[in-house]
Parts: structure tokens; C-alpha cells; sequence
């Protein structure tokens, strides 16, 4: 049987965020934690970040992590914003071992869109769902027909001879200060090029951006429906939780 109450963490580039998550409805059931990225974010000192939360929380359940890369039965993969010493690192077996619990592994984004269609923004949607994750990359996670096609890394399809996420992430704007029309102008260009591979229903925006789409959601212009997250930044760390099986 599903544990009912699971520690969710989102392991981001600038902060590691955990709350103990009701799977049923989504909710948390104690206030979110934040601890900052160590720098660097290797393996050990993030290890080290996932006991703190754990014992913050008392933990003694399952734990669910949303990691932001390639995550395949645990092993990382990829490398693109996090210390290159996590390629090969087996992420499951490395904070299953430093806490002593149960834990489950999977890419940040999958986490987001996991929360988003149980609980938010994709809730009815049956076809084709796009979501991307805006913030120190770019992520995506596609579903079709509610089920997940896990691992998608749209947010290194190439623009201007370059990963798009070095291009239009959260991260690209704030290192180029740019106002939010010129921000916007980038990231339309990068739906576009989204658009002429993909033909969704429905694209969801989530990430560290979907917290104050009052800015720039009138400025984007997809033919696809466009929103942002309903569980905004918290979608990562529900969806973790709910990734555990
Ligand atoms: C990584 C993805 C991740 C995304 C958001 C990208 O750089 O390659 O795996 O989902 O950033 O964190």
C-alpha cells in the first residue's frame, strides 16, 4: 500500500525545500523547510542537506526527491546546473544510505508535472500536456493521456547554437538583467521552436517564474493554451512525494 504522507524535497540550484506532503490531497502538513545549495553542490554536501531536512522533520517515512536532471532507477545522468561529480552518482542508493530511509529519486520537472495534473493546473486535461519548469534551467515533463513520459530535456533543444535554457531560463534573465518584455521575446522564440516539434494541448509554466505571472504571461505568445502552475513553486516538492511508490 501508498504511504499516505510522504517528506517531498526539491533539490534546486539555489535552495533544497522539503515538507511532509498528505498524497491524497496534496497538501502539507507542516511548514515547507528551505535549506541553501551548498556550493559546491556536490554529492556529499547534498546528502548531508537531505539528512538535515529528514532530521528537521523527525522523519522516519519514505522520501521523495525531485532532482534537476537526468534520473534514470536512480543514477544520475547528466550534469547541467549541479557539480559534475553527480554523473554516475546513484542518487537513491547515496540519501537511502545518509538518512537510513526509504527514498525515491526523479527528475525535478516530471516531480512538478506529477503535482500538476493530480492536483493543479493539468487536473482535467486527458491529451497532451506540456509542462516547463522556469527557473536556474529550463525543464520539461510531457504527458499524454495522464501518463508521464519521463526524463524529456526540452530545455537543452538548441537556440542561437546553444542550450535554450542558457537563452530564456529565469536564470538568463536575471544574469543578463533583462526587463521582462526581453525576457518574454526570448522565451517566446523558445515556444516556437517547441511549437515546431510539439503540437500540445495545453502548456503548463512552472518553476521558481510561476509565482508572479502578473509580470510576463500577458507577454508570451504560444498558439498553445498557456498557464502557470496552480501549485506554483510547491509543485516540485508535492511531486516528489508523489513519485514514491
Ligand atoms: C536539466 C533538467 C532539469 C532542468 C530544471 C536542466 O538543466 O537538464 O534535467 O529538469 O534543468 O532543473
Amino acid at each position: 500500500m501508498k504511504n499516505q504522507v510522504v517528506l517531498g524535497i526539491d533539490i534546486g540550484g539555489s535552495g533544497i525545500k522539503g515538507a511532509p506532503v498528505d498524497i491524497s490531497t496534496g497538501e502539507f502538513l507542516a511548514e515547507r523547510h528551505r535549506i541553501e545549495t551548498p556550493i559546491p553542490a556536490t554529492p556529499e554536501a547534498i546528502a548531508q542537506v537531505i539528512k538535515q531536512l529528514a532530521e528537521h522533520f523527525n522523519w522516519t517515512g519514505s522520501i521523495g526527491c525531485g532532482f534537476p536532471a537526468v534520473v534514470q532507477n536512480g543514477l544520475v545522468y547528466t550534469a547541467s546546473n549541479i557539480d559534475a561529480a553527480w554523473i554516475n552518482i546513484n542518487a537513491k542508493k547515496l540519501f537511502s544510505k545518509v538518512t537510513g530511509l526509504k527514498v525515491t529519486v526523479i527528475n525535478d520537472a516530471d516531480a512538478a508535472g506529477l503535482a500538476e495534473m493530480k492536483f493543479g493546473a493539468g487536473k482535467k486535461n486527458k491529451d497532451f500536456v506540456l509542462i516547463i519548469t522556469v527557473g536556474t534551467g529550463i525543464g520539461t515533463a510531457i504527458f499524454t493521456r495522464r501518463k508521464l513520459l519521463p526524463n524529456t530535456e526540452l530545455g537543452h533543444i538548441q537556440l542561437h547554437g546553444d542550450s535554450a535554457e542558457r537563452y530564456a531560463s529565469d536564470a538568463a534573465r536575471k544574469k543578463d538583467e533583462l526587463e521582462w518584455e526581453s525576457w518574454a521575446g526570448r522565451f517566446n522564440e523558445y515556444l516556437a521552436a517547441l511549437e515546431k516539434l510539439f503540437y500540445p494541448d495545453l502548456i503548463i509554466l512552472g518553476g521558481g517564474l510561476s509565482k508572479k505571472p502578473e509580470k510576463f504571461l500577458h507577454l508570451l505568445t504560444p498558439r498553445t493554451p498557456i498557464v502557470t502552475a496552480r501549485l506554483q513553486n510547491n509543485a516540485g516538492i508535492v511531486g516528489a512525494a508523489l513519485a514514491v511508490k
